[in-house]
């Protein structure tokens, strides 16, 4: 069972969701989370990924690390999306395995439902219809490694467990012009408006399409949760 000294590893600390799931923690009183920097540990790197597990042994991992972005980062950079996500996932996941941490959390997200599936989403939905084109390289790596950890769990009786967050926002978010997500970039058009008592704001899109929100902080509680 976990305890207030159990060693537990968030992944991307200094992002929007690990920097709240870090916070959270020590409010909880968990005296013994570790985080690494990127440059730290640059956990697309098998050898230093793996040599870090074997050092420190963590039970506990909630893997907030990865390669995120809005529509423009997406559209841009898809091969960064795919291979990143691809090499942090597979290397954390691994590692939990073979150094027989307790438990794992791998964060996924709502994009990686088919485009036009059904309202409300069904987890059973996965895989029955083409994914939005904008995000297909991220929503891919996300899917391999939802089914990464359900063939781990499948095949090893592991119990890794995979949460979908949707759009979210919070502190410490990403106002960047280009990289930023959907709230944020609003955020910063109307604050830049604003500034320059601009009277309207331009947003791309049709406008009929709906997004769902999280804040980040309720991320956060569920992934301690589970
Ligand atoms: N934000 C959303 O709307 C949203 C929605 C659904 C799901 N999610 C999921 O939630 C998780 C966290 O997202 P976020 O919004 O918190 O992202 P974020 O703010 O961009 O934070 C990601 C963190 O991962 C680190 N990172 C990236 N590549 C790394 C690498 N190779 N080695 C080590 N660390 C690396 C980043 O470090 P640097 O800053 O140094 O690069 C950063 O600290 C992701 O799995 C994402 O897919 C997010």
């Amino acid at each position: 069972m976990i305890n207030k000294k159990s060693k537990i590893f968030v992944t991307g600390h200094k992002g929007l969701v690990g920097s709240s799931i870090v916070k959270k923690l020590s409010k909880l009183g968990f005296k013994n989370v570790i985080t690494r920097t990127k440059s730290q540990l640059d956990l697309r790197n098998q050898i230093k990924v793996e040599n870090f597990f074997k050092k420190n042994k963590p039970e506990y991992i909630i893997n907030s690390a990865a390669k995120v972005g809005g529509i423009f980062a997406n559209e841009r950079y898809p091969a960064d999306f795919l291979y990143d996500n691809l090499q942090i996932q597979n290397n954390i996941i691994h590692c939990c395995y073979k150094f027989k941490a307790k438990d794992v959390i791998f964060l996924g997200s709502s994009c990686i439902y088919p485009r036009l599936a059904k309202q409300p989403i069904k987890e059973q939905y996965l895989l029955t219809g083409k994914l939005e084109v904008t995000n297909e390289a991220y929503a891919i790596a996300k899917i391999a490694g939802i089914k990464l950890c359900e063939s781990f769990n499948k095949q090893y009786k592991t119990n890794f467990k995979c949460l979908m967050p949707s759009n979210t926002y919070g502190p410490r978010d990403s106002y960047d012009k280009f990289n930023s997500h959907f709230l944020p970039a609003i955020i910063r058009k109307v604050y830049e408006a604003k500034k320059k008592h601009k009277k309207y704001i331009t947003l791309w899109g049709s406008g009929k399409a709906k997004r769902e929100m999280v804040f980040v902080d309720d991320i956060a509680e569920a992934c301690i949760f589970f």
